[in-house]
Order: C-alpha cells, then structure tokens, then sequence
C-alpha cells in the first residue's frame, strides 16, 4: 500500500541494518516487505547465508514486460525472524543487468495489496536506476550519520530532491550532534534517531543471541518509535491522495 524509500547518506554505517531494524518491528494492521534494492548490491543474502534465488536477479531473468504483485512475492524469502524480504542483486553489475525491470518495481511495490515495503535504496546516486522507484515513494527516509561529514552530506543529499514525497531524516547515533542540532543544520525533520548498538545490529543481521535480548535493545526500541513516526506519514499521504484522485475523477 505504501513505498517507503529507505536512501542511505554516505558515511551513514547502519542504513541497511536500520532499514532492516525497522521492518521487523513493523506492527500495523498491514504486512510489511523488505526490498533489498540497493543497484550497488546487497547484503542479506551474504548476512544471512541465504541463496541470491529467490530474489530480485531470478525476477529480472523472467521478466518480460509486465510484473504483477504475485510474482513479487514468488521471488521472496522470510528472514529467520520472520521479515519477508525481496533479496536485491549481489553486486553492483547484477544491479545493471537487471536493465528496464528497475521502472516496473515502483508502481507495483507502491501498491502491493495489504503491505507496506520498505526499499533499501541504497545511496541513490545520479543516474540511478533506482531514481524512478524513489519518485513512487509516499516518503523518503534519509539515514546519516550525526557527524560533520555525515550532516554535510545529508545537506547536500537534501540539495538534490528525488521525489515530491515528504523527506524524514534517521540518525545514527546522536553524537556529536544532537537531533535538534541536525534539523536545524540541514532544515529537514529529523524523524528519529536510531543509536549504535554493536550487538543488536550484529544480531539483526544474522549473527546468533537471544531475541528476547533483541526486543530489549536500545536498537530495536527506537525502530519501534521509526516506524511509528514512519507509518503515521505514509498514512497521511495514502489519505490525501486518494482524496486527490477522488477530485480528479
Ligand atoms: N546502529 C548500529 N550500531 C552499531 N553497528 C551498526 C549499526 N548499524 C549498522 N551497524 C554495523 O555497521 C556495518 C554497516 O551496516 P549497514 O550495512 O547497515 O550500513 P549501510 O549504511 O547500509 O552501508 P552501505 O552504504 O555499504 O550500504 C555492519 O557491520 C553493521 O552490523
Ligand atoms: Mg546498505
């Protein structure tokens, strides 16, 4: 029902593991997809010593000139915890060789029944197949480090708009700059913070431990607040446009 497009900011060091942090706790009445889609290649498959296929590569080898909700989910698979997750190319050239199936991605991922996805877009750079799935977004979430170099380049992330969507920042960390600090830096909301944590993050990318550990962590505690923040903007969106398509008919 909702793309929310998950773009990383150089030198953000948990934008993935944030993404990902994020989906699984991601408790609305609706499902929730984890698309890996970052064009430089992913990491799940290697975190998770899962196998590329199913995933997006085998999508792109069958792909003709259509692409349908079930066969999304045909490509999908489930990460021990549970989260659904669309396994993105493994290296920078599979990335392109998925050549034209990138601009189908958007609309179908955008209107996947009963679901929300979250796309790990990766840093999205010019040029980018992944541009054309921003722009289908109904938010994007920018993930950067509270650094000086990480602040300077989300200023210069937020430069350049990819979508009409409304933008919402994800630290990592709030140090040295505090939330407040980088809004007012970067004049862009800051949505949430997600603090380092080495062991939850080592765990929600496959590494073993407890869950119920997981569940307590600082990590996973602040996704929980993410996602909150984050559905509560997608709905909003979902209601204004459809009350925009209802002008229109
Ligand atoms: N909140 C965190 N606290 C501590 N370590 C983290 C956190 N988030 C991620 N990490 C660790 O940092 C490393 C990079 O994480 P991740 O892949 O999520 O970053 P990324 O921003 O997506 O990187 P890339 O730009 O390469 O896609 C991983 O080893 C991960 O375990
Ligand atoms: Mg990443």
């Amino acid at each position: 029902m909702s793309l929310i497009a998950w773009v990383g900011v150089k030198g953000a060091g948990g934008a993935s593991t944030g993404g990902l942090a994020v989906a699984s706790v991601w408790r609305n009445a609706r499902k929730v997809l984890f698309a890996e889609l970052d064009p430089a290649g992913g990491d799940i498959a290697a975190r998770f010593a899962l196998t590329p296929d199913p995933g997006l590569v085998q999508m792109g080898a069958g792909f003709r000139h259509a692409l349908s909700a079930e066969e999304v989910w045909s490509h999908t698979q489930t990460l021990p915890g549970g989260v659904p997750v669309l396994v993105g190319p493994a290296s920078a050239q599979q990335g392109h060789a998925l050549g034209n199936l990138w601009e189908h991605l958007g609309p179908v991922l955008a209107t996947l029944p009963d679901t929300d996805v979250i796309a790990d877009c990766g840093r999205v750079q010019p040029g980018s197949p992944v541009l054309e799935l921003v722009a289908d977004a109904a938010i994007v979430v920018l993930v950067a480090r509270s650094t000086l170099d990480g602040v300077a380049h989300l200023r210069a992330r937020l430069a350049v708009p990819m979508s009409d969507a409304p933008v919402g920042v994800v630290l990592i960390g709030e140090r040295p700059y505090s939330a407040a600090e980088v809004e007012a830096a970067v004049a862009a909301k800051v949505i949430g913070v997600l603090p380092r944590d080495d062991r939850a993050a080592a765990m929600l990318n496959g590494e073993p431990g407890s869950p119920a550990a997981l569940n307590r962590s600082s990590l996973v505690r602040a996704a929980r607040d993410v996602a909150s923040a984050i559905a509560g903007v997608a709905r909003h969106q979902e209601t204004r446009n459809s009350a925009l398509a209802e002008q229109a008919s």
